[in-house]
């Protein structure tokens, strides 16, 4: 029987403009942005990751955090995230009332001092802070663990690794984590393996699954997740984003992409997919660049072309003789 562990529902998480656009090089206006984000509103998501409190100077793109964030108009039925990598990102999310701070650290040491600039040791000691500050507030505390399939630096990296960071978070009271694959270095195979592993060890942590396509198996890796158990996955609009400091990164599997395959097997995600390709289509023109996403190129499976003229007059021939 064709792939029976899946789920019925999947959660769908867009992280567009915060994956999206650390990355873009020409700075996306403040007012695009936040119409970008009320229009993803509408949609059916789960959460959207709004925007990251990190250095100005480290991401450029995303200095106008706090007016993003100040003036979305949320629906209650959203989550609203953002990304923070250390205590002076978590009181600046904690001042605009973000519903939940997305914490990051790689399970690779190597990438966590190119990204965050900390050793893993000094990112948990500020997260154990983080975590004390966000008590009693209403913000929901996620921690990422970055390159946990494979890290430019370091090469493939051991599920026991990834174990060992998901007790650490636990232990200092992290709620809910994101697995990610943050260069697109996992293989189906080695999804499954390392989710189903979760699934077993942590049968009641709330996991995410966050991909890139950057080899061409983001897909393929999401629906081996998927039948590992898990019902929540990363995705950004038009297949955009990546990070700035991990050499050959591209972009996360794309929403649009993920949406028409999960519908095309009966997968509920209660995403608005006609909407999502109209705004996925009007990227390129803002972001000066292609897109990676298929189906906003391609249009849906289920849409039909015109024939041409000549096979009309072909096929009226034939249906004479
Ligand atoms: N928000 C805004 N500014 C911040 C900040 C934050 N969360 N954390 C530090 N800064 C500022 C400091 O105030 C200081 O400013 P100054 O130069 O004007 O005095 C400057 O950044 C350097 O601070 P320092 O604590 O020494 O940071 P660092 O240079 O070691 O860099 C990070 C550490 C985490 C701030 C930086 O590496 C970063 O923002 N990384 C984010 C990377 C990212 O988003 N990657 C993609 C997502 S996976
Ligand atoms: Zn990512």
């Amino acid at each position: 029987m064709f792939m029976q562990n899946l789920p019925t529902k999947v959660r769908i998480n867009e992280v567009a403009t915060r994956d999206g656009f650390q990355s873009e090089a020409i700075f996306i206006p403040t007012d695009k942005k936040i119409e970008i984000i009320n229009r993803l509103s509408l949609l059916g998501l789960n959460k959207i990751e709004v925007t990251s409190f990190v250095s100005p100077k480290a991401i450029p793109n995303l200095r106008d955090a706090e007016e993003v964030m100040n003036s979305i108009t949320r629906n209650p039925n959203v989550t609203y995230v953002t990304l923070v990598p250390n205590e002076k990102g978590a009181e600046r999310a904690l001042a605009t009332n973000a519903d939940e701070i997305n914490l990051v650290m790689s399970v690779s040491e190597s990438h966590n001092l190119s990204n965050i600039r900390m050793t893993c040791d000094q990112s948990l000691a500020q997260f154990k802070r983080i975590c004390t500050l966000m008590e009693g507030s209403n913000t929901r505390i996620n921690a990422s663990l970055a390159t946990s399939f494979g890290c430019p630096f370091e090469g493939l990296i051991a599920p026991e690794r990834v174990i060992n960071v998901i007790k650490q978070y636990l232990d200092i009271g992290i709620q809910s984590i994101s697995i990610a694959d943050t260069t697109g270095m996992a293989s189906p195979r080695q999804v499954y393996e390392l989710c189903d592993q979760v699934r077993n060890i942590f049968p009641t942590l709330d996991v995410t699954l966050h991909l890139h396509n950057t080899r061409g198996m983001g897909l393929t890796n999401a629906l081996a997740g998927l039948s590992a158990g898990i019902t929540q996955l990363d995705a950004s609009l038009g297949g955009i984003g990546g990070c700035p400091f991990a050499p050959g990164a591209t972009g996360n599997i794309c929403t649009e992409d993920l949406v028409h395959m999960l519908e095309s097997i009966d997968l509920d995600t209660g995403v608005d997919l006609p909407t999502l390709l109209d705004m996925a289509r009007e990227l390129p023109e803002l972001l000066m660049h292609d897109i990676s996403g298929q189906v906003a190129k391609a249009g849906l499976r289920t849409e039909t072309r015109p024939l041409s003229q000549s096979v009309i007059d072909l096929k009226a021939r034939n249906e004479k003789h």
